[in-house]
């Protein structure tokens, strides 16, 4: 789909969340109670133009540079300013000039609604497929976050291509956005109504995560998921029987990930240090690491933890030396153990 119509799309035709006609681009209400006390601090002007489909506030964010691809009107931009404080800084980067002008006009606004003694939020109009062209230093972010917008762009493998060269070495991307179950057919992907609700450019699931390892983001990780309704009957009925599921994904650039998860005996003891999930720290959906416990870990969770900003929150026990197979745990197994059971003579 042509830059322009979603331009209008997002510019013109939507003057606030209340416009949209299905319900793709809407989050659910739950959320833990401290990211409700930041976000009761972002301007309602910001708010109402808020068109993200999941939660993209990962932990241990505190002195962060982060970048926001398709930051519309801003309400990730500033939550996440409030997270990293006066030491990081949030850039976002959009292409509608009606979306960058809400984000602009608020800037001081939210250094005093967030207690900053400085303006740590800056905003680029550009293209998330030309991130190369915009003044982002290469592997100058340890975290870039989107909702809802890689659906929109034109060339998925574009963007995260850019992302990659961006995010320093051991930085993650952390998005939200809308997965279709298959690919869309051209007619639908044509329609300017579908396409703008974030639905017709969703990529099959399959597809993204192929994308995903060609840009070097191995061993793709799925954070949380929900089905989308749509909850509008004519639009259903044209998708119909296309199934869509609004999914957040975190993709670490980490160099020597493998492409399964491989058992070195390795452990992880979680310290509880991370503000706002003391208790317990969610890695992803598989990996729910409850404080103080040792918890088994394969050799990519184990480098997700140890190569990245989390590293100070953990301990960790065993190394590489020894590899024991295959590691369970993540959902794998070996191929040759079926038939092994099933065996009935030689
Ligand atoms: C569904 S809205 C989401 C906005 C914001 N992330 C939020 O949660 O409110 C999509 C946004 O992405 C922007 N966008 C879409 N395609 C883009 C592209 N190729 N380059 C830059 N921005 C894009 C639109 O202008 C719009 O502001």
């Amino acid at each position: 789909m042509k830059h322009e119509v979603v331009q209008d799309y997002y510019g013109k035709v939507l003057q606030s969340s209340a416009d949209l006609q299905t319900n793709a681009c809407c989050t659910p209400a739950e959320m833990p109670e401290w990211l409700k006390g930041v976000l009761s601090k972002v301007h309602d002007d910001v708010l109402m133009r808020y068109y993200g489909c999941g939660l993209i506030a990962p932990d241990s964010l505190e002195g962060a540079r982060i970048l926001d691809l398709g930051c519309g009107a801003g309400r990730d931009v500033y939550a996440l300013s409030a997270m990293v404080g006066d030491t990081g800084e949030v850039v976002g980067v959009d292409m509608t000039d009606e979306q960058l002008d809400v984000a602009r006009a608020h800037q001081e606004f939210h250094r005093d609604a967030f207690g900053l003694s400085r303006v740590n939020t800056a905003f680029h109009k550009g293209y998330i497929e030309e991130l190369d062209k915009l003044p982002l230093e290469p592997g100058s972010f340890d975290v870039i976050v989107s909702n809802c917008v890689i659906n929109l762009a034109q060339d998925k493998e574009a963007v995260l291509r850019g992302v990659y060269n961006l995010l320093k070495p051991g930085g993650e991307m952390y998005f939200s956005d809308v997965y279709a179950d298959r690919r869309i057919p051209e007619a639908l992907a044509k329609d300017e109504v579908l396409y703008g609700e974030c639905l017709s450019g969703a990529l099959y699931w399959n597809d993204f995560e192929t994308f995903a390892r060609r840009a070097g983001f191995d061993d793709p990780r799925l954070v949380e998921h929900r089905p989308l309704t749509i909850e509008n009957p004519k639009l259903e009925e044209k998708v119909s029987p296309i199934k869509f599921t609004s999914a957040t994904y975190r993709l670490w650039k980490l160099e020597g990930l493998e492409r399964s998860c491989e058992d070195y005996g390795q452990a992880v003891i979680y310290k509880g240090t991370i503000k706002n999930s003391e208790k317990v720290f969610r890695l992803d959906g598989h990996h729910v690491i409850e404080a103080g416990k040792v918890f088994p870990v394969c050799g990519n969770t184990w480098a997700m933890l140890h190569d990245t900003r989390l590293r100070e929150h953990f301990e960790f026990i065993g190394n590489f030396d020894t590899h024991y197979g295959i590691f369970e745990g993540c959902g794998e197994g070996s191929p040759f153990e079926a038939e092994v059971a099933d065996a009935s003579c030689c």
